[in-house]
C-alpha cells in the first residue's frame, strides 16, 4: 500500500500506538472516505506489520474529499492520523448547540477562500472555547493567532460586560478579514493587532484572565514564557494542537511542528508553577492554570 511514493521508517512503538488508535477508531471500519475498504484507501499505508491511516485533521469539513493532504512527496513518512473518529465527531456536533449565523459565515468564508481552512477551530472546539470563557467571565482575553477570527468570536462571547479581547495575527489579509467579522458583533471590544506576536506581546500592557495560544508551533514555549508573567493568579492558558495530528506519538518526531509540540508539552509538564490538563478534543488542547 503506497501513498505518493514516500518511504517508510517508523519506530515500532509509534507504529503500535497508531495501530491501537486505528484499531479502536476504525473497528467495524467506519471507512474514513465513506466508500473504500481499508486495503484500497490510498491514505492508508502498511508500515511494517501495521496499517497507518494518514490524514489531515477536521475531515468533517471535507467529507467527500481526499483529505490525506499532508503526506509529503518524498523523504520520511509522517504520522498524520485521524485522532477523532468522524462518526463520533458528527455525533458530538449533533448534540452540541448549533453554530450561530456569524460563526457559520466565518467558517463558510474560510472554507471557500482559504487553502488552510483546516486551521479554523471549528464548531465543537469553538463551542468549548466559548463555554470556558463563560465559566471564567474574563475581563481581558489574549489570543495569539487570529486567522479569520473564528476562535476570537467564540472566546469573546463569554467576556465580562466590560471585557476586551486582544488578538494577534501575522498576516495582514487574514487580520483585515477577521476585523470585518469582529465589527459585525463586537465593535470596539475585540482589538485586533497585526504583526509578529513575539514582537507585539511585550508591548501589550494588560493582565490576562484567559489566553489562547494558536499561532506558529515552534514559538509556543516562547509565547508561554512571555505570557505567563502577565496572567493573573488562577488565570488560564489554552494551547491548541498539542497532538499535532498524532505526530507527537512518534518516538522521534520528524517535522519541525511535531518536534515543537512534543517539546512544548514536555516543558509544560515539568513546570511546577502551573496546573494542567490535556484535553482530547480535536487536535488536542492543553488547559493550564497559573498557580
Ligand atoms: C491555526 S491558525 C489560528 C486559527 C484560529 N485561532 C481559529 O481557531 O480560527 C494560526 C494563525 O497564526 C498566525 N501566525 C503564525 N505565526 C504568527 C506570529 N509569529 N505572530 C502572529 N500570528 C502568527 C498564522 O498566520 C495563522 O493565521
Amino acid at each position: 500500500m503506497q501513498a505518493k511514493g514516500t518511504s517508510s521508517r517508523q519506530g515500532s512503538r509509534a507504529g503500535a500506538l497508531v495501530l491501537l488508535l486505528i484499531t479502536t477508531l476504525y473497528s467495524g471500519f467506519v471507512s474514513a472516505h465513506g466508500r473504500e475498504s481499508l486495503e484500497e484507501d490510498s491514505c492508508v499505508r502498511r508500515i511494517g506489520e501495521n496499517m497507518v491511516h494518514l490524514s489531515a485533521y477536521q475531515p468533517q469539513y471535507d467529507i467527500g474529499g481526499q483529505y490525506c493532504t499532508e503526506i509529503p512527496k518524498g523523504g520520511d513518512t509522517y504520522l498524520v492520523v485521524d485522532l477523532i473518529d468522524p462518526a463520533i465527531q458528527a455525533y458530538a456536533e449533533k448534540y452540541t448547540s448549533p453554530e450561530d449565523a456569524l460563526l457559520s459565515e466565518v467558517s463558510a468564508y474560510t472554507q471557500a477562500h482559504h487553502k488552510e481552512h483546516h486551521m479554523l477551530s471549528g464548531h465543537l472546539q469553538g463551542k468549548f472555547l466559548e463555554m470556558v470563557s463563560w465559566m471564567i467571565r474574563p475581563r481581558r482575553i489574549l489570543e495569539i493567532g487570529t486567522f479569520t477570527g473564528y476562535s476570537a468570536l467564540c472566546l469573546a462571547k463569554g467576556m465580562a460586560p466590560d471585557g476586551e479581547l486582544h488578538t494577534i495575527e501575522l498576516r495582514e489579509a487574514d487580520s483585515a478579514r477577521a476585523r470585518e467579522f469582529f465589527n459585525a458583533s463586537f465593535t470596539g471590544r475585540i482589538i485586533s493587532h497585526t504583526g509578529n506576536a513575539l514582537e507585539l506581546l511585550p508591548v501589550i500592557n494588560e493582565t490576562w484572565d484567559l489566553v489562547f495560544i494558536d499561532a506558529d508551533k515552534v514559538s509556543y514555549i516562547e509565547y508561554f514564557k512571555l505570557v505567563l508573567p502577565r496572567v493573573r493568579q488562577n488565570g488560564f492558558i489554552l494551547a491548541d494542537n498539542v497532538f499535532f495530528h498524532g505526530q507527537v506519538l512518534e518516538e522521534q518526531a520528524k517535522t519541525k511542528n511535531g518536534k515543537a509540540m512534543k517539546a512544548f508539552s514536555e516543558y509544560i509538564s515539568e513546570r511546577q508553577d502551573i496546573d494542567k490538563v490535556m484535553i482530547t478534543i480535536r487536535d488536542g488542547l492543553y488547559l493550564i492554570r497559573k498557580l
